[in-house]
């Protein structure tokens, strides 16, 4: 077993990647960049054979779920999934007692919820590995799928700069843990109201120690991008926001991803954007199917990203 891979056994739960060593992070990516070249030439093993892999779904989904149910079906494993409506995790049954049924039956979950305790929860009690496929509070699966994409691109991560413009939100958080941990700098633009807690940003950048710069920009874009190797943007309402929609879209004006923003950064810089976009709102249809683009890349990432970690979790490091 190469050096790198040994630090990736007997990992337990992906809930933050804070919950990781900036090695383990770098040496996950590595993984999964290997076992997408084998997924690419036809050569994956069936590891998860037998395996079961439970999905937990109380917000919509449309990559989430497809990478997860696809990663394990190429493993040679299976995915059940598991709606709100049907289960009623909270309500119809305490959180706890779902976990402890869940985990009786299949191999490790994934959960996509409001609250990021409900995932914590389903952590302590399953008693199997669990997955967190987004809350309120983070994305990890998406945000180590993007700095794949930029790892892959650039063939580095450390001394690049991410530019996040638009909301302090779940992605915003989970990307500055992971730039922090890889040496990345990390910048938010945002609009007063939307920034992310001083206190996670000084934890990133405490992190981070001198090998990079954890910042945030209240107003101005320009300014963010200016030096930013990759331009990020997401939607500027997240799911359980819908009815804020119409104040939030009046107060990140100026933070659209568009051409002249994209103009102000090196020419060099590629554009991310973690999916669904709303077109026209914080990204144009220039940028989005423009030649920085690596949109689709991105979202394709989340399979290979995800699949190497569900085989991480559940068979141990092949
Ligand atoms: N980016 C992302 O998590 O997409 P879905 O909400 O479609 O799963
Ligand atoms: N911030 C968005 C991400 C969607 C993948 C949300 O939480 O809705």
């Amino acid at each position: 077993m190469k050096p790198a891979i040994k630090l990736l056994s007997g990992l337990k739960n992906f809930i933050c990647t804070s919950q990781l060593s900036g090695e383990q992070v770098y040496a996950m990516l590595q993984y999964a960049i290997a076992q997408k070249a084998q997924a690419k030439a036809g050569r994956l093993a069936p590891t998860l054979s037998r395996k079961t892999l439970a999905m937990i779904f109380e917000k919509p989904s449309l990559r989430t779920r497809v990478s997860f149910e696809v990663g394990m079906s190429q493993l040679g494993g299976h995915a059940i999934n598991l709606d709100q409506k049907d289960i009623g995790i909270g309500k119809r049954e305490s959180v706890e007692d779902v976990a402890r049924v869940v985990g009786r039956m299949c191999d490790v979950i994934m959960a996509r919820t409001f609250a990021q305790k409900t995932v914590d929860k389903l952590a302590q009690y399953s008693g199997v590995p669990v997955i967190n496929g987004l809350t309120d509070y983070l994305h990890p699966c998406q945000a180590m799928a993007d700095v794949m994409t930029v790892l892959e691109h650039f063939g580095k991560v450390s001394g690049l700069t991410l530019a996040f413009i638009g909301d302090g939100n779940n992605v915003a958080r989970s990307l500055a843990m992971v730039c922090a941990q890889l040496g990345m700098n990390f910048v938010l633009a945002c609009p007063p109201k939307y920034e992310l807690e001083r206190s996670w940003l000084d934890r990133c950048q405490e992190i981070a120690g001198d090998q990079a710069k954890i910042e945030m920009i209240v107003g101005d874009a320009k300014k963010a991008v200016s030096c930013a190797q990759v331009l990020y943007t997401d939607t500027w309402v997240s799911m359980g926001q819908e009815a804020e929609k119409a104040q939030r879209i009046q107060e990140f004006a100026g933070f659209q991803v568009n051409e002249e923003l994209l103009a102000a950064a090196p020419k060099e810089a590629i554009v991310l954007h973690c999916l669904p976009a709303y077109r026209g709102t914080e990204i144009t249809d220039v940028v989005m199917d423009g030649p920085q683009s690596r949109v689709f890349e991105e979202a394709e990432n989340r399979l290979h990203f995800q699949r190497a970690l569900t085989e991480l979790l559940v068979a141990g490091p092949q």
